[in-house]
């Protein structure tokens, strides 16, 4: 069983197939961290929680006594605010008489096969109930009567974990919840480096890494959304960590708003690490009897490197977030109207686009932003999501028609949460928006947000989406999302519920995605939010793909690509080839390759030469499609480490082929250039595709392979595919 409790020493033991996660409930029954790390076999560690000294004039439990335990420098499995742990705190609940103690104790415990839903939430599933194991503690703080349930769910198979967290008012008063973090995680040393995805628009999921030091490091949104600033990701790895070796604690966490990561080292060189959601501008009132669902945190332990931490969170995504019929299934060759007409088209132009992808392979025409209302720019229309009929002559549904009949299936962008002041849907429901009284809204793209947080709100945005889907045969919708959340207010809340709103409009969000999902399972939905502003876990959840990013440059795609790579599987990023940059289309259609691939561009322009790389970059998408979808992700040489050149490959999860990518960044005069691959069958020999030459994985990866032939022009890439040889 891969989850246990040893009753006599009152020890819970965590396993997966390289790790183990062990606490105890301790005197007073304190629930205390004792190990995470790689699998061991036995749970004799209690001794592992002792901490000799105190911090400053650290106070504690008067039964247990001073001089031995002290909740200020021990590790805690769950750590509260206000009675002794001055250290950061995963859970704060203000009570009736208005104080902020919180003081959770052991309470009960229920082990089960399986993994539960999270009420309104996304979140890992399981397929059979022998996929997970599933461990519930329940706690309780006695003097406010507030259940704080702690949910552990083991991926045995994967080296993986989910934390979340269960808060009931078991009271008869009411409380707020001023912090409530999904996991909090204690490592008995700092000797680790922060790894972690911080950018910008166009700049997205840049890696970059820190050392640990004393005090608090964070990282975090308050955007309403989880943002291109930062990721809701954090990998701890040990200082002598590299791609390959050693010991990596990934943590990624399933959820699209406002979250906070904070990792603090205290005076005793012991490292805590909490996630969830940013408790600035988050205040949870609970009635009694009211419950609340923290969203989830994906924990994954590697000991073969940052590597292995990347491929296992890769496999669990694959098999266990990512839902629904396209998970599977083979996704349409795309091509994307936006960089080739952004709002300047009409039907003959989407006609003319039609007939001209079908003729180069492509298999599903996007019609981007502009189609809907009286939309000729980004000032007007959001809200308005009928079809602008002196724009697409005939409407929507002959246009749709003309291009089925052309051979290629149809799909449509709306950007359901936002509302343009000129629009038809603001001059009926001015009070839609998110808004607080008094206050000028701000502007962002000429926009405002809507308060998803109604329901009202939300069956008018269904109903318009759904009766464009119902009317027209789409079967691919672009779900955009362009600008962060202001004035987070909501008419209908009264005061004590306004610091809801954010979560609440996540909640909504979900809600109304899950909505088109189910009534709608034949279309594949593509996350987007100017780019990969909400490129996280939650929305992975409802699409199995989403734009990376608005930059489609191959060169600044490689650092984007590679920091969404730490935890993203290429099954889900959106890489399109576009027209508009300097870069050959050699290398846009390589570095487009490792992602869901399609183009953005007019078809119409493309000269002969241009056609012939696609034609055969339409072959290489087809040929290539499951082993990039579905292998092993094996990062050579990093962008972020190496500025002249990037490397990578995918090798088949049975080591039968493999594709590896190589691209020059920056110019290199006379250089020699030795690659050592990786991932492949020391014992298996393999073919290279196009030289026929039979190497052994053996001395592909020992000896290496020689490549200072290729051109190592600025700009410049080539592949090489590797298939077994069968004897
Ligand atoms: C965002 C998206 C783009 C495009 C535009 C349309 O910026 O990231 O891909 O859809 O909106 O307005």
């Amino acid at each position: 069983m891969p989850i246990s409790f040893d009753s006599e020493k009152r020890i819970f033991k965590l396993d997966t197939k390289n790790s183990s996660y062990i606490m105890q409930v301790f005197e007073e029954n304190y629930l205390i961290h004792l190990y995470y790390g790689a699998y061991i076999p036995d749970n004799s560690v209690e001794d592992l929680a002792f901490r000799r000294g105190n911090a400053s004039f650290s106070a504690t439990n008067e039964t247990i006594g001073e001089g031995f335990f002290n909740v200020d420098s021990w590790p805690m499995e769950y750590s509260c605010n206000g009675a002794g742990d001055m250290r950061v705190s995963a859970l704060a609940i203000r009570n009736r008489w208005g104080n902020s103690v919180t003081d959770v104790r052991y309470v009960d415990y229920k082990i089960f096969k399986g993994k539960p839903a999270l009420e309104g939430l996304p979140a890992l599933y399981t397929m059979t109930e022998d996929d997970a194991t599933t461990l519930e503690i329940e706690t309780v703080d006695k003097v406010t009567g507030a259940k704080v349930f702690l949910l552990y769910t083991v991926f045995e198979n994967y080296g993986a974990m989910t934390r979340s967290v269960r808060v009931e008012n078991a009271s008869d008063a009411v409380m707020d919840l001023q912090r409530v973090y999904s996991t909090c995680v204690e490592f008995p040393t700092m000797d680790y480096n922060m790894h972690h995805l911080y950018g910008a628009w166009n700049k997205e999921r840049t890696l970059v890494k820190r050392h640990l030091e004393h005090g608090i490091q964070s990282i975090a949104s308050k955007r309403g959304s989880s943002s291109h600033n930062h990721n809701p990701f954090v990998c701890l790895a040990k200082d002598d960590a590299t791609e390959d070796f050693g010991e990596a604690f990934g943590f990624n966490f399933v959820y699209s708003g406002n979250f906070a990561a904070d990792v603090e080292v205290d005076f005793n060189d012991t490292t805590r690490l909490i996630m969830g959601i940013n408790p600035i501008d988050f205040c949870w009132h609970l009635e009694p009897g009211e419950v609340f669902t923290a969203p989830e945190v994906v924990m994954v332990y590697s000991n073969e490197g940052i590597g292995g931490m990347s491929r296992t969170f890769h496999r669990l995504y694959n098999n266990h977030l990512i839902r629904g019929e396209w998970k599977n299934k083979k996704r349409p060759l795309l091509i994307n109207s936006w960089e080739g007409c952004f709002f300047d088209f009409d039907d003959e132009k989407m006609v003319a686009f039609a007939k001209n992808a079908k003729e180069l392979g492509f298999e599903l025409l996007v019609m981007d932003d502009g189609w809907f209302g009286k939309r000729n720019d980004d000032t007007c229309s959001l809200g308005d999501w009928y079809v602008n009929e002196d724009k697409l002559k005939g409407g929507l549904s002959s246009l749709v028609k003309r291009v089925n009949d052309l051979g290629l299936e149809f799909g449509i962008w709306f950007e359901p949460e936002m509302i343009s002041p000129d629009s038809d849907l603001y001059h009926a429901h001015p009070d839609w928006c998110l808004q607080v009284p008094d206050r000028e809204k701000s502007i962002g793209r000429h926009q405002y947000v809507l308060d998803m947080s109604r329901k009202d709100v939300r069956d008018c945005i269904y109903d318009q989406m759904a009766a464009v889907l119902k009317g027209n045969n789409i079967t691919y919708v672009k779900w955009d999302f362009n600008r962060n959340l202001t004035q987070a207010g909501s008419a209908l809340l009264p005061p004590e519920r306004q610091h809801e709103v954010f979560h609440r409009f996540v909640l909504g969000t979900y809600e109304l995605m899950g909505r088109i999902v189910n009534d709608f399972p034949h279309i594949l939905l593509e996350n987007c939010s100017g780019g990969g502003g909400r490129f996280d876990p939650g929305m992975l959840y409802f699409s199995p793909q989403i734009w990376c990013s608005d930059n489609t440059d191959p060169m600044e795609r490689l650092t984007i690509q590679f920091g969404t790579s730490m935890c993203y599987p290429a099954s889900c990023v959106g890489a399109h080839v576009s027209a508009n940059r300097r870069t050959g289309y050699e290398t846009k259609g390589n570095v487009a390759m490792s992602g869901t691939f399609g183009y953005e561009l007019d078809p119409v322009k493309l000269n002969d030469e241009e056609r012939r790389i696609i034609k055969r970059q339409v072959k290489e998408y087809h040929k290539y499609y499951d082993l990039i979808r579905t292998g092993d992700l094996y990062r050579l040489i990093l962008p972020t480490e190496n500025k002249h050149r990037c490397a990578w490959g995918y090798v088949a999860q049975d080591k039968s082929e493999a594709l590896f990518t190589f691209v020059t960044n920056l110019r290199l005069m006379n250089t020699t250039f030795y690659v050592r691959l990786k991932g492949l069958d020391p014992d298996k020999y393999y073919i290279d595709d196009e030289t026929d030459e039979i190497h052994s994985g053996a001395l592909l990866m020992n000896a290496g392979l020689n490549l200072s032939k290729h051109s190592a022009d600025c700009g410049t890439s080539y592949t090489i595919y590797l298939k077994e040889v069968k004897n």
